[in-house]
């Protein structure tokens, strides 16, 4: 391997060192995604990508998404901005229709689990940072899922769950007008397996925010269970917090991850570019283990 990378924590996180000149070039991307799907999140310093690089660092690792599954309030189809690089910002200036959305980041989730196929990985890269606060937490939900006991996770891997946008959203947003819990719950839900058994054969939690309800359970149960397993997987051996510095670059696996942001002041202007790469397979529940007869 043509680079060198150190681990952030024992779970999660690898901090890579490449130049610039050698992320894009694309020689290193199989490596790179390899260890991106390893360790979850990989964090590269100094890097200073405009939005270009940032688009041909993507397009070196996945399919780089150019559309959006998010509707706007006119319910069009907003488009992932600028040839697939979004401003992401709470300044409505900035960015006049993510801003609706955004505050949900600052709590647990994972992107895109309105979709059949959820966004394999993001790049995130920061033009503008807030006083105070802001940094980005990643929970890796494979070691989170790899250290449940083996009855539950043969228990889960039976469980799909039911993900709304009003979950996503209405924790974040106790305050919301009548009108925006009715846009929220106008959006497409999506039944999602609880376990993920990737084509890797590795198996990880489906957790986020947007987690509404384990399907055929009573409300009650399933409440406690998706805090309980949040509880669980949140825990900071399985977390690994960034703190930015401008010329950062940080990518993570969004099917095996879940983020956040952490609160800043509302009136930063907090700026960050972002390139999400499209999902490549669905979510797909574990194989039960046949039992054969002796
Ligand atoms: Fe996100």
């Amino acid at each position: 391997m043509a680079f060198t990378s150190t681990p952030l924590t024992p779970r999660i996180g690898s901090e890579v060192r490449l130049d610039k000149a050698a992320l894009l070039g694309g020689a290193l991307a199989s490596d790179i995604r390899e260890l991106l799907v390893s360790r979850g999140v990989l964090v590269f310093r100094g890097l200073h990508l405009d939005d270009e690089e940032l688009r041909t660092a993507a397009r070196s690792l996945g399919d780089l998404r150019i559309g959006s599954a998010k509707r706007a309030a006119d319910g069009k189809v907003l488009k992932e901005g600028e040839e697939g690089v979004l401003k992401v910002s709470l300044d409505p200036e900035v960015n006049p229709e993510y801003a609706r959305y955004l505050f949900g980041n600052l709590l647990w989730h994972m992107d895109g689990t309105y979709e059949q196929v959820p966004p394999f990985a993001t790049l995130f890269t920061p033009y503008c940072l807030s006083q105070e606060g802001g940094d980005t937490m990643f929970a890796s939900t494979y070691a989170a899922y790899e250290d449940l006991p083996a009855e539950e996770r043969e228990r889960l891997g039976t469980l799909r769950v039911v993900h709304t946008m009003q979950a996503a959203l209405f924790p974040a947003k106790r305050d919301c007008t009548p009108e925006e819990f009715a846009m929220w719950s106008s959006y497409p839900q999506r039944s999602h397996p609880l376990v993920w058994q990737h084509k890797s054969g590795r198996k990880s939690l489906v957790l986020s925010t947007s987690a509404a309800w384990v399907e055929g359970m009573h409300p009650a149960e399933s409440h406690d269970l998706l805090q309980r397993l949040m509880a669980h997987a949140t825990q900071e051996k399985y977390t690994y917090r960034h703190q930015w510095q401008l010329g950062d670059l940080a990518i993570w696996d969004n099917t095996g991850m879940m983020h956040r942001a952490m609160p800043f002041e509302a009136a930063s202007k907090r700026e960050f570019h972002r390139c999400t790469l499209n999902g490549e397979e669905a979510v797909t529940a574990p194989e039960r283990a046949v039992e054969t007869a002796a």
